[in-house]
């Protein structure tokens, strides 16, 4: 496994294998990695000759507010765990060479990007499909792989990658959860114990939504209120939103008539933890 910090090279190495027509596959991360990543890097081994995983954590796609300087970070834990799974390069460039001085171009995707997080976070999608579309044009990949955990992310990649006809595939990784149902996320270690115990809300709340639909509610207003109340019940919790959506176009839904995206942002305490669920409704 070879580390490659500078643009030039990667794209040169890019270049080479796609003269010897390797296939490329591409797992962009933000790193402290953990299983949820290394599903992304399974998925891509199983269908790449080569394979490259980026670790940056793009200062262009957090708030002034939030928390890019303390977002954890343990380049040598990570290495260790890609040499493991035999990628072939990781990709790691500093701020400055991704943002030079002068650097002043920018990617956003409109509509998709205005409600979920994007309402909530102003910027963040645009700091995200800049970093993105810049990591494409140098590592070249056939494909690349994101997972549904960030689900609006992953729709507004797609939508990047069709409107700008990148000749890139996305690939759909499923959410990789903790033994009890916590979606897997880098930011969990900022949780206390107690923490811990009342971020399974999100999970279970998600859960509570599916039992709803499937017991015959079809009133979304009905289900976010009692996904709400059941989420107040534990300590350090303040929901951020709570949102029944097509999930394809991300717009709300009223009344559930087919399969919708329940997704969800809540504080626990000072961590902003998100997740989502899909659920099948027969038409
Ligand atoms: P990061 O949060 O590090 O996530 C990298 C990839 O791992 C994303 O595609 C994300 O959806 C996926 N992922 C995270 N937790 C997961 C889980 N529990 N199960 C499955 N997949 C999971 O997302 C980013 O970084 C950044 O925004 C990035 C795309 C790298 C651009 O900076």
């Amino acid at each position: 496994m070879e580390v490659i910090r500078a643009i030039k090279e990667m794209q040169n190495r890019a270049n080479l294998w796609r003269r010897e027509n390797f296939i490329i596959g591409f797992v962009p991360t933000m790193g402290y990695l953990h299983e949820g990543h290394l599903s992304l890097v399974r998925m891509a081994k199983r269908r790449a000759d080569k394979v490259v995983v980026s670790i940056f954590v793009n200062p262009l796609q957090f708030g002034p507010k939030e928390d890019y300087e303390v977002y954890p970070r343990d380049p040598e834990k990570d290495l260790s765990l890609l040499e493991r799974e035999q990628v072939e390069v990781v990709f790691m460039p500093g701020a400055k060479e991704m943002y030079p001085q002068g650097y002043q171009t920018y990617v956003e995707v409109s509509n998709l990007t205005q409600g979920l997080c994007g309402a909530f976070r102003p910027g963040h999608f645009k700091g995200v499909t800049t970093v993105v579309l810049k990591l494409f044009n140098i590592v070249k990949p056939h494909f690349a792989v994101f997972g549904e955990k960030d689900y609006q992310q992953l729709k507004v990649i797609q939508r990047m990658v069709n409107d700008l006809n990148l000749e890139i595939e996305i690939v759909a990784a499923p959410t990789i959860r903790d033994w009890d149902g916590l979606a897997l996320s880098s930011r969990n270690t900022y949780l206390s114990q107690e923490e811990r115990r009342s971020a399974l809300a999100l999970y279970q709340s998600l859960k509570l939504a599916e039992r709803l639909i499937l017991g015959g509610e079809r009133r979304a207003e009905r289900i976010r209120e009692l996904m709400q109340e059941y989420i107040k019940k534990f300590p350090h919790n303040r929901v951020q939103y709570i949102e029944i959506v097509n999930p394809e176009t991300l717009e709300r839904v009223d009344l559930i008539k087919e399969n919708v995206l329940i997704a969800l942002a809540v504080y626990v305490g000072k961590t902003r933890l998100i997740d989502n669920k899909l659920i099948r409704v027969e038409g």
